[in-house]
């Protein structure tokens, strides 16, 4: 049998650490220990606000994209999914209103020179505390670049500030190829780049980054009944994810903060440790999208009910998150430190769909005799799980490994495994430990991820 472990303190159900910066500090590190963001072009000294993911980062991001797309689109009938080009020419964000409004207000400050985003420093200079600034200027937030090899005004693209535009410019292909009628929606997943003023707080606001948006077409007079039901989805699917209600909340925008395209819109925020910020952005939409891109490509974005005879352009409700700032936030509520058996650890309560190993396989020891049965066991579970397979260090040390990096369990072969064909499955939250059979091993993992 593996080293037995002391249960988890009764006190701990995993306390938060002290205080928020504190917490901050925790899973920057932590991230950057265990390979889950680092700083990009880090050899070259860094490429500021920009990060690349790791071994479990990817698995963690992927995990929550995987988690998004099995809500909005694999587990219903009315969305189907898209994945447009990044690359996309001045046109498209003419007619979104992009290349016109999609600016912050950019302002310096006149002692040290600084630069901000007028909107987000509240007259005074986070900086040196000067009160004096240049006059606000519009700076537009997108991309520019050139497609080809001359670089003139007719070669001029953009990359995709947000993946929405892909859905509307699609959207009468989508509509004939599929035959969806309203309500119906058209989901994708990808990447955006804002040149975003300040970037900051590690992930949370980046210059390049991960969004997953859907666009919900609907006859313009159910509009405000999808849009409440779409807030109540995506709220219940950040909690059925395991954010507490506690860090969870809606916030209806003021009318002076809605967005150029926009009648209604709730944001779904999130207790980071600098307090309340968003996570996903629901908007009613109008018909303002599809019209605007039906004037400027002269093509017509209407539904034909043929039924009622009835022509309109539908209504738009849009669930917009960040997949990247998302994943941070799942990251920071996971967070925990407890201790097994008087010693501290340190554990990451993810969800275990989210987390980056579903299962650690940890032979008991390095000796050769166990190797192939450990071996046979990971290739078992390795087609309906993302594995780990250690075997350094103590078995103890592993576990708080696992633990650290969320792996909700944990199968140890030991020398009696090599006769009875059983193993230990250790369980992150609890540590309780019980005897499963190498035959039904697979189907007692899968039992416990879809109870989860
Ligand atoms: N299509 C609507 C739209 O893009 P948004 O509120 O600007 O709306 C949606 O963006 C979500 O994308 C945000 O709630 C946030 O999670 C994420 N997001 C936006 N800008 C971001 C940035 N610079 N870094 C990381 N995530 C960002």
């Amino acid at each position: 049998m593996p080293e037995p472990e002391d249960t988890v303190d009764a006190h701990s159900g995993g306390d938060a650490p002290t205080g928020p910066s504190d917490l901050m500090d925790k899973v920057v590190g932590l991230c950057k220990r265990r390979g889950f963001i680092f700083q990009s072009a880090e050899i070259y000294g860094g490429f500021r606000s920009t990060y690349d993911y790791g071994p479990l980062g990817v698995n963690l991001l992927r995990n929550v994209k995987n988690a998004w797309w099995d809500a909005m689109v694999q587990r219903r009938d009315d969305v189907v999914g898209l994945d447009a080009a990044i690359l996309s020419p001045p046109a498209v964000w003419e007619a979104s209103g992009h290349l016109a409004n999609f600016s912050d207000p950019l302002v310096d400050c006149r002692n040290c020179h600084q630069r901000w985003r007028e909107d987000k420093i509240g007259g005074v200079c986070p900086a040196c505390g000067s009160t004096q600034f240049t006059e606000a200027r519009a700076f537009n937030l997108m991309f520019k670049t050139h497609a080809g090899p001359i670089e003139d005004e007719g070669a001029v693209a953009y990359l995709r500030p947000e993946t929405a535009q892909g859905m509307f410019i699609n959207f009468a292909n989508v509509l004939q190829t599929t035959r969806k009628r309203p309500p119906f929606g058209i989901a994708q997943v990808g990447k955006s780049f804002r040149n975003e003023i300040t970037p900051q707080n590690f992930v949370f606001r980046t210059r390049e980054f991960e969004q997953m948006e859907m666009e919900y077409f609907v006859p313009p007079a159910e509009a405000q009944h999808w849009f409440e039901y779409w807030l109540d989805e995506r709220y219940r699917w950040y909690l059925g994810l395991g954010i507490p209600e506690s860090q969870l909340r809606l916030r209806h925008h003021d009318a002076d903060e809605l967005s150029h395209y926009s009648t209604g819109t709730a944001d779904v925020e999130f207790l980071f440790p600098w307090g309340w910020d968003e996570l996903e952005g629901i908007a009613n939409r109008t018909d303002f999208d599809l019209k605007a891109h039906a004037t400027a490509s002269g093509e017509r974005l209407e539904y034909f009910d043929q039924t009622s005879g009835e022509r309109y352009v539908p209504y738009v409700i849009e669930p917009a998150a960040g997949a990247t700032r998302t994943m941070m936030a799942f990251l920071l509520a996971a967070y925990s430190e407890d201790e097994v058996g008087g010693e501290a650890r340190t554990v990451l309560r993810l969800h275990p769909r989210l987390a980056p190993y579903q299962v650690g396989v940890l032979p008991l020891s390095k000796k050769e005799t166990l190797e192939p049965t450990a071996r046979e066991v990971l290739a078992l579970l390795q087609p309906h799980f993302m594995c780990d397979y250690d075997v350094t260090q103590s078995i103890g040390k592993r576990y708080r490994r696992q633990d650290e990096v969320g792996t909700p369990w944990c199968v140890t072969i030991d020398f009696d495994s090599l006769e009875d064909r059983a193993v230990t499955v250790r369980d992150r939250d609890s540590t309780d430990q019980v005897r499963v059979p190498v035959d039904g091993l697979a189907a007692e993992l899968r039992r416990r991820l879809d109870g989860a």
